[in-house]
């Protein structure tokens, strides 16, 4: 019932924290007939030694929904500052103490039979201990959809609009029933547009080249967060350019981004091995490097973070503080 998580888990529905049990919507409700939701996936890393919860790059994901939401002409009545401290008391009335994955949803919330719609929407965000995902440590096997990329023009990819995720549904299914472990989207044109929930990256000559945003790409944060990291802290040149097909088959390396898989090397693709067939070392690096950042290991990349136990960290500060003038 309530997808494996613990039905009494506190979520925001219908303007207050509730039980997730609690949380039901009816069944002529507009987002479950035609889709007209946008959602988000944040990720919360847990750090031990702070004793501290990070969200991550938690404005740039609350912007990305509000904008979004705005294509549906969804309006959610909060800031971004509010949204985050939401979240974040959200995750404290939890209690949760490990890495946490939070899902806001915005939806059409009238109760109708027809398409047309009105200005009635709500909001919930759910937060939860982070579930598993794709294992990519190995690397993935990846395969090229015969389902296409939906157009900007048609549903617009760059939003996280419920209805659009069947095009990733089909795509991920029709791979994974052929034993790979994700799939790429072509666009009309024939371009590489992206994973069925993830951006993709080709390494050639040492140089990053990722599918721009015009290619009906979902703007990716993680897809930003590796690009900075590859520039700042690895001098690569990453370059946002349309991606050929064939260009799969001859680049050294590969690998998906997103919150959920992270940094995820590609080993084969289409039944041929991906460079060398082994996880590449720029991929190697990146990987490393992300997971450091997120897990607050990195000073320059601390602004990424929200700390959501800020009473705990300055208790800790306060008590240390206090041992400290008794020394
Ligand atoms: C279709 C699609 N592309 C790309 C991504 C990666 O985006 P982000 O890095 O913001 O999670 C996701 C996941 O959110 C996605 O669903």
């Amino acid at each position: 019932m309530t997808g494996g998580l613990d039905p009494e888990t506190i979520v925001f529905f219908e303007n207050r924290p509730t039980a997730l049990s609690e949380a039901r919507v009816g069944i002529l409700t507009h987002a479950l007939n035609f889709g007209t939701g946008v959602f988000e996936g944040i990720r919360g890393y847990w750090n031990e030694p702070e004793n501290q919860l990070f969200l991550i790059r938690a404005r740039e994901h609350f912007l990305r929904w509000k904008q979004n939401c705005g294509i549906l002409r969804i309006e959610v009545p909060l800031s971004i500052a509010e949204l985050g401290a939401l979240a974040a008391d959200l995750v404290r009335r939890n209690g949760f103490r490990g890495d946490v994955y939070i899902k806001p949803l915005a939806y059409k919330s009238s109760q109708q039979i027809g398409i047309h719609t009105d200005d009635q929407s709500a909001f919930a965000i759910v937060p939860m201990p982070a579930p598993a995902y794709l294992d990519s440590s190995k690397g993935l096997q990846a395969c090229v959809a015969s389902w296409r990329r939906i157009e900007d023009n048609a549903i617009p990819g760059r939003a996280k609009i419920c209805g659009s995720y069947v095009n990733g549904v089909l795509a991920s299914d029709e791979a994974r029933r052929n034993g790979f472990d994700e799939a790429i989207l072509l666009t009309e044109a024939g371009h590489v547009a992206e994973g069925a929930s993830c951006n993709i990256f080709l390494v050639r000559q040492g140089k990053l080249i990722t599918p721009p945003a015009s290619e009906n790409i979902l703007e990716g944060i993680t897809r930003d967060s590796v690009m900075e990291l590859a520039r700042k802290e690895l001098h690569r040149e990453v370059t946002e350019r349309p991606v050929d097909r064939s260009e799969l088959y001859v680049c050294d390396e590969m690998f998906f981004t997103g919150t959920m898989v992270e940094v995820a090397p590609v080993i084969r693709v289409d039944h041929r091995p991906v460079g060398s067939g082994q996880i590449g070392p720029v991929t190697a690096e990146l990987r490393h490097l992300y997971t450091h950042a997120v897990r607050g290991r990195l000073e320059a990349y601390r602004h990424w973070l929200m700390p959501v136990y800020e009473a705990v960290a300055k208790e800790v500060d306060e008590r240390d503080e206090a041992l400290a003038r008794k020394e």
